[in-house]
């Protein structure tokens, strides 16, 4: 299938375009051999030597269609040159419909470009789009376009040569002219190239499996499905499967009452979610796993290497660990060049952050295809080195440790350390109720790793912690930690 429309798939068959309808029959209609391309239900094709429109293999050659140079959404796109005043001469965009009508929208006028029906154009020094009935749009993120093609705006950011679409959504990350001074002059030139080579270099997830349905697990299948990809959410029981999708339900309905998002897109997100216990069905044809299993290194090692006798050989291995090595983790695999670390962060559907790990072996391809997916999730990825606790788990576990240490010597209440550190230091919350929110054994994990491979006392996990893990009083999950929770 090459394309989809009106409910039915578009393929070539046999070197011909033509349709697969619902029930699986396939349909040639006549005169399709001299089809060029699909669009919207409509196969423009040449006729004579206009071209004109075949559907159903009814022939319907719309007059005027010799200056048509594109074809889009029904309409035949063409630059009309107009008289004004007698003699001066300037190009307006226009329509001609299958009818043959010429239809020229109010406000083409100013059209730089052409791109699915709508005329870009530059309105004070920023690319936007007009629609066909002259209403002006500026997506987001456009104000810093430098050019523009195929539809989507060139934007520096942070130095950085991206590809921003009209949700304002990051379509690709150029990295071959990052270098480039005069970005500006010489976009129109390459960017047919580099848009080549972005399509190369890395690989568009559209499927993918989530293993392990506990709190970061849900997060992430929740923000996939949210934008649109197919979601194999794994766990070892039907039942933990269950309450992770009542909890991805109740997080997104959260997102409705708050109009971040529309009632039908909670449903679709949720009908993209499929949970299954049977690990090796479900990575048995996804593009990307991301492992989200308890931080045990045995565990997570197990795991991945199930993983790779199961996925398919291309497919990316990505793990959400929070403390474990990649590159420790990627040689328990025939395929370390694709596995990579990909850290969310909790409430995975508020937190900005991924924090992406590239191993010693990990190749571009992978980091390219890692970045660009966490971008198009609407997150900021942080590229970091394969460190223990990486960035900012070396970071806020030695804090939220020494609180502990705090309550631990008499220092302060729980309460009272928390807001120390959030009057004082503008925290959100503080570290004991962060701590409560991580999980009290995630935390102990973490500092366990940063003592063992770092070897310095300053991240020997406290001892209250060590007891309040013992005790079973791990957080928020368990309704008990430094504070108490009641069961919802
Ligand atoms: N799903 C969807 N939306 C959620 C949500 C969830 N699970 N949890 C909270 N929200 C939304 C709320 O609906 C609310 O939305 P609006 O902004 O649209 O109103 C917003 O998030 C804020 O929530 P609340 O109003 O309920 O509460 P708050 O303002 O106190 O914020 C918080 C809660 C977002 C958790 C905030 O306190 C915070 O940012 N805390 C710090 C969290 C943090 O540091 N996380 C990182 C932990 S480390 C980690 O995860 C990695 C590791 O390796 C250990």
């Amino acid at each position: 299938m090459l394309a989809f429309s009106e409910g039915r798939a578009a393929a070539r068959l046999d070197g011909q375009w033509g349709f697969t309808d619902t029930t699986g029959r396939r349909i040639v209609p006549s005169q399709y051999e001299q089809v060029f391309a699909y669009r919207n239900g409509y196969t423009p094709g040449y006729a004579k030597t206009a071209a004109g429109l075949h559907r159903s293999g009814r022939p319907g050659v719309a007059p005027a269609y010799e200056a048509v140079q594109d074809f889009a959404y029904g309409l035949a796109p063409v630059a009309v040159i107009q008289k004004v005043l007698g003699a001066m001469r300037r190009t307006r965009w226009g329509f001609i419909d299958v009818r043959g009508e010429m239809v020229i929208p109010p406000q083409f006028t100013r059209a730089l470009a052409f791109s699915e029906g709508l005329a870009a154009v530059r309105v004070e020094g920023c690319w936007g789009y007009i629609d066909r009935e002259g209403y002006l749009m500026i997506p987001p993120r456009y104000e810093q376009a430098h050019a523009f093609q195929h539809g989507v705006a060139l934007v520096v950011e942070k130095g950085r040569l991206l590809y921003i679409d009209r949700g304002g959504a990051c379509a690709g990350r150029a990295r071959p002219l990052e270098s480039v001074s005069h970005i500006s002059y010489v976009l129109p030139l390459l960017s047919s190239i580099y848009v080549v080579s972005i399509r190369k270099a890395s690989m568009e997830i559209s499927t993918l499996a989530v293993i392990g349905a506990g709190t970061m697990g849900q997060g992430i299948a929740h923000v996939a499905a949210l934008h649109g990809r197919m979601v194999r959410l794994v766990d070892v029981s039907e039942d933990v499967l269950q309450r992770a999708l009542q909890t991805i339900e109740h997080n997104l309905e959260r997102q409705v009452k708050k109009e971040r998002i529309t009632a039908t897109q909670k449903e679709e997100a949720l009908s993209r979610i499929v949970p299954l216990t049977d690990l090796e069905a479900a990575v048995a044809e996804v593009q990307l796993v991301i492992e989200a299993v308890p931080e045990n290194p045995d565990l997570k090692a197990q795991v991945f290497e199930r993983l790779d006798r199961a996925a398919p050989p291309e497919a990316i291995l990505a793990s959400n660990t929070s403390s474990i090595s990649i590159t420790w983790l990627a040689a328990r695999t025939q395929r370390s060049a694709q596995v990579i670390g990909m850290h969310f962060f909790n409430p995975v559907p508020v937190m900005q952050l991924v924090e992406i790990v590239r191993g010693l072996e990990t190749s571009d391809a992978t980091y390219e295809t890692i970045y660009h997916l966490a971008e198009a999730l609407d997150k900021t990825p942080v590229t970091v080195n394969d460190a223990p606790g990486f960035v900012s788990n070396r970071v806020l576990m030695p804090m939220i440790n020494e609180a502990i240490y705090c309550v631990m010597e008499g220092v302060a209440t729980p309460e009272d350390v928390d807001r120390v550190m959030k009057l004082g230091m503008n925290h959100p919350m503080g570290p004991l109720a962060l701590a409560d929110l991580i999980g009290l054994d995630v935390c102990l994990g973490i500092m366990e790793v940063l003592h063992r491979e770092l070897g310095e006392d300053k991240y020997r996990p406290c001892p209250l912690l060590r007891k309040m893990v013992a005790a079973g009083r791990l957080g928020r999950k368990t309704g008990r930690g430094f504070y108490e929770y009641a069961s919802n």
